[in-house]
């Protein structure tokens, strides 16, 4: 049974081995039979490894390398000259999981530069030059868990540019220019639970509350939180972001809450179709009065050519309608 089994498995198995001798022959010399064929197409100056990873640190690279692809899953272009990153930059890297940065020119970074990279886990755009983020850049980085935004010169940063970013842990926005964090830019951040912001000119105002408020629910050890300090106001210089209770915010107005967001916008329509509803009231109100009265001349009009009949007095009009009074005195 085994050798007829074997002898039908033959043709295949010898199938098998040409084609097996054709890839072999098709390695350049010297690479070793056995390595198995994963190593993703490599950029021209990169090094790239069997695992996926794509070493392109330091080459003086002014642009993403062409032609990335699935097969990638590291993707190393720090110290490089790059200072945009166009819409795309990564197109054909979907499988990508960490993306250095560090250390480039970027100053502007297109709202769909990081487009398709779905899976990927950690983002490192430290030491950059970026003043401004576009809504929408991190927005398909659903995946992300680590986002790096240290060493640039970002003065405002809109919650609408890292938009809602389920299972993002770790945050760096140390070493920039933010005075304040916009109220709802924690708010997507639900996982967020390692947050770096010291080497920022705080203000303590009003506008620091949200962040005062997190950093009570997130407590750091002392020795982080020790670098937190207020810029301005004056009277506020060097104190510690920590050391606000919510009480020191009492002064500042409340921010409006979704009840009376939804109050607010349910009124609108609401006080439009009741004047709406009004107006209509009021104009068949008017109108039915504008007709009765018509209707009441051309009645009082018509009764002096008419004699007088004895038997029928006002019997046109209903009695004690407002008809019935003229035809009475
Ligand atoms: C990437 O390449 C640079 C320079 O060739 C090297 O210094 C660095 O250690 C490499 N990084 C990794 C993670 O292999």
């Amino acid at each position: 049974m085994q050798s007829v089994f074997f002898s039908r498995r033959q043709p295949i198995l010898s199938l098998l081995l040409l084609l097996l001798r054709r890839i072999w022959a098709q390695e350049p010399a010297g690479t070793a039979p056995s390595t198995p064929p994963v190593v993703p197409e490599c950029p021209e100056a990169c090094t790239c490894t069997p695992g996926g990873m794509i070493n392109c640190s330091a080459l003086a690279l002014p642009a993403v390398p062409a032609g990335l692809s699935w097969r990638i899953r590291v993707l190393l272009l720090d110290h490089n000259r790059m200072s945009t990153l166009p819409p795309g930059a990564f197109a054909g890297a979907g499988a990508l999981l960490c993306l250095d940065l560090r250390e480039n020119r970027l100053q502007s970074v297109h709202a769909r530069a990081f487009w398709g990279l779905g899976m990927l886990q950690s983002l490192d755009l430290s030491a950059n030059q970026l003043e401004a983020l576009s809504p929408g850049t991190f927005a398909p980085l659903r995946a992300l868990r680590s986002l790096s935004l240290a060493g640039n010169r970002l003065a405002l940063l809109e919650p609408s540019a890292l938009g809602a970013l389920p299972l993002l842990r770790a945050l760096s926005l140390q070493d920039n220019s933010l005075s304040a964090l916009a109220p709802d830019l924690l708010d997507g951040l639900p996982a967020l639970d390692m947050l770096s912001l010291r080497g920022n000119p705080w203000a303590c105002g009003c506008a620091l509350r949200p962040l005062c408020s997190w950093l009570r629910k997130h407590p750091r050890p002392a020795s982080e939180t020790e670098t937190l300090l207020c810029v301005s106001p004056r009277h506020q210089t060097l104190s510690l972001l920590t050391a606000f209770p919510d009480a020191a915010f009492r002064h500042c107005a409340q921010p409006l809450t979704v009840r009376d967001l939804a109050v607010v916008y349910a009124l609108g329509p609401v006080s439009f179709l009741a004047s709406l509803a009004t107006c209509l009231a009021l104009g068949s109100v008017l109108t039915a009065c504008g007709a009765r009265r018509r209707r009441l001349r051309s009645a009082v009009r018509r009764l002096p050519r008419r004699p007088p009949d004895p038997e029928t007095p006002a019997s046109l009009a209903d009695p004690g309608s407002p008809a019935a009074a003229p035809t009475q005195a």
